[in-house]
């Protein structure tokens, strides 16, 4: 992937942690049920897109919720794929595409689109939602959920402290500015919450571990132009455990995560 929107890490990183991110999703599957239910009991929508399905942890609760749908479910990440086509019955009407959803065209529009904690990996994230108003119709329907600014705060400023010099490149986008964007995509907002979610973890190397194995330390939100040292890695280890530990041993990590769900008006309105 070379466009800067998708670095190339976000897709490396995600598709060398194919195997292991479902271990450590635990606030994606809570996510990923509040996604479903977002999602409308009628009408019973007849086509449906996921944008950025990952190993598939949405996908297998559409497939159930609406048993008699078409599915197309897309992601950059190849092992990702690769990992949901393992892990989730097959069926005539489910395709999988390795692709970049703010750029997939299909030949007929679907009537909802949904997303699990991945459209903040797109920046600006009016790329994604431009492109999704595009394959919806007026009266198309949008829900998902996506990690906001607050997300690993505690990471964020122990980071800071032990190398001020590397901040990250990019920081999570507010509430605000994900609904203004998708307004000015041509989206009507329904429902729009934000949700902190508490993840315990035996120390800051665990923690560390888990979001690697997860895939999640690819992109502009981890990295600075230049990399930490194993040295200052370490520092920020023993000081996230000083400064974030909650008892004896476990250490917290926020997740700050939005759930909307939005409806695409007619070009006249938008
Ligand atoms: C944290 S994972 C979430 C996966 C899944 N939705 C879930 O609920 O577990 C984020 C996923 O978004 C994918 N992704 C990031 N940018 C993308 C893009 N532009 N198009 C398609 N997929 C993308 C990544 O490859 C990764 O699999």
């Amino acid at each position: 992937m070379t466009d800067p929107a998708h670095p190339h890490t976000v897709c490396r990183r995600f598709s060398a942690a194919a195997q292991t991110y479902e271990t450590h999703a635990a606030v994606q599957t809570l996510a990923a049920e509040q996604v479903l239910a977002l999602c409308p009991e009628t009408p019973t929508p007849r086509r449906i897109f996921e944008a950025g399905c990952g190993t598939g942890l949405l996908t297998r609760h559409l497939l159930r919720k609406y048993p008699a749908a078409e599915l197309v479910a897309v992601d950059v990440a190849e092992n990702m794929i690769r990992q949901a086509r393992h892990l989730t019955p097959a069926r005539p009407d489910l395709h999988w595409h390795v692709a970049d959803a703010t750029t997939f065209r299909d030949a007929a529009p679907f009537d909802l689109i949904v997303s699990n904690c991945s459209a903040h990996w797109v920046d600006p994230i009016g790329l994604l939602f431009a492109n999704l108003a595009a394959l919806l119709p007026p009266g198309g329907g949008l829900a998902f959920s996506l990690m906001l600014h607050d997300t690993f705060c505690e990471l964020h400023d122990t980071r800071l402290k032990i190398a001020p010099h590397k901040p990250p490149t990019a920081r999570l986008p507010r509430l605000d500015d994900v609904l203004e964007s998708l307004r000015n995509s041509g989206f009507q907002i329904r429902q729009a919450q934000a949700a902190r979610h508490l993840q315990y973890f035996p120390g800051a190397v665990a923690f560390l571990r888990g979001i690697h194995e997860m895939g999640l330390t690819g992109g502009a939100v981890s990295q600075a132009k230049t990399p930490l040292t194993r040295q200052e890695l370490e520092q920020l280890a023993t000081e996230y455990d000083r400064a974030f530990k909650t008892n004896e041993s476990d250490v917290v990590a926020t997740y700050e995560v939005g759930y909307v769900s939005a409806v695409r008006l007619s070009p006249s309105f938008s």
